[in-house]
Order: C-alpha cells, then structure tokens, then sequence
C-alpha cells in the first residue's frame, strides 16, 4: 500500500505563530511540520507538506496526489469557506481527506461556519490549536492501515 500523505495548507498559514496568536496561538508552520514528521516517521509514512497563499497551488498539489498519494490532510485556511475549485479537485483524489483548523472555526463568525471542503473530507478537526495537525495525522495513519 501506498505510505505518502500530503499535507497542504492554504493562505495566510505561512504566519502561523506571528497573525493573531490569540486566535492561533504561537506554534509556527515549521512547528507543525516538525511534529507531523515525526508521526510520520513513526508509522513509515512519507509526507509532502506544502503551503500557499494562491488557490491554484493547493489545486495543482492535490492533482499531484492523485498520482500516488494515500490521503491528504488540508487546512484550506480562507479558502474553506470559497472554493468550489478546491473541492471539485478534492473530489478528483481517491484516498481520504481529513480536514483541519487550528481555530474552532463555528464559534467564530458565521461566515466560517460553512465548510465546501467538508463535504468530501472522512472527518474534520477544529479548535484543538496546531495539536489538531497531530491527531488528523493519527487518525491518518489508523485509516492508511485499514
Ligand atoms: C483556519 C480558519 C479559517 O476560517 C481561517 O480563514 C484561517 C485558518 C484555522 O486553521 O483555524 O485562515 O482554517
């Protein structure tokens, strides 16, 4: 079976720890990706972790997935609440899709209180700050290993 899990993360992520840490809180991207490798590393999986600000990338990776990726785990950050495109292309990739957000994006306002992208995601983690990254990749390696 295949072992490769993207991880992508949409617009402004790039400022994780430095935009609104009240709201995000102060780990950085890097952080993230740090912790997530060494999931990864654990369970033998191999990770691509991407960000970006441009819808476009986010699409183009998740077409990439579809040659050979196992899953995806995405943040789609504000693109969550607009892009059609980014669920359309979501839909295209076979494997699961397990959707995250370092805020609990319903108690905030109601126009991040729809996801497009959840409604092709297994499951969505909301509110559990960068930690959430960790248990989608849990959950990640608990459905990779059937
Ligand atoms: C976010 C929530 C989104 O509403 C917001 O646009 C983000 C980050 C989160 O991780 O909490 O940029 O996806």
């Amino acid at each position: 079976m295949t072992r490769l899990v993207y991880i992508l993360n949409g617009p402004n992520l790039n400022l994780l720890g430095k935009r609104q840490p009240e709201i995000y809180g102060h780990a950085t991207l890097a952080d993230v990706e740090a912790a997530c490798r060494a999931i990864a590393a654990a369970h033998g999986i191999e990770l691509r972790f991407h960000q970006s600000n441009r819808e476009y990338e986010l699409i183009d990776w998740v077409h990439e997935a579809r040659e050979g990726a196992a899953g995806i785990i995405i943040n789609p950050a504000a693109f969550t609440h607009t892009s059609v495109a980014l669920l359309d292309a979501l839909h295209a990739f076979d494997g699961p899709v397990l959707e995250v957000h370092v805020s609990n994006v319903h108690q905030r306002e109601p126009f991040r209180h729809h996801s497009y992208v959840s409604q092709r995601a297994e499951g969505v983690i909301a509110g559990f700050g960068v930690q959430g990254y960790d248990l989608a990749m849990l959950r990640m390696t608990t459905l990779l290993e059937g």
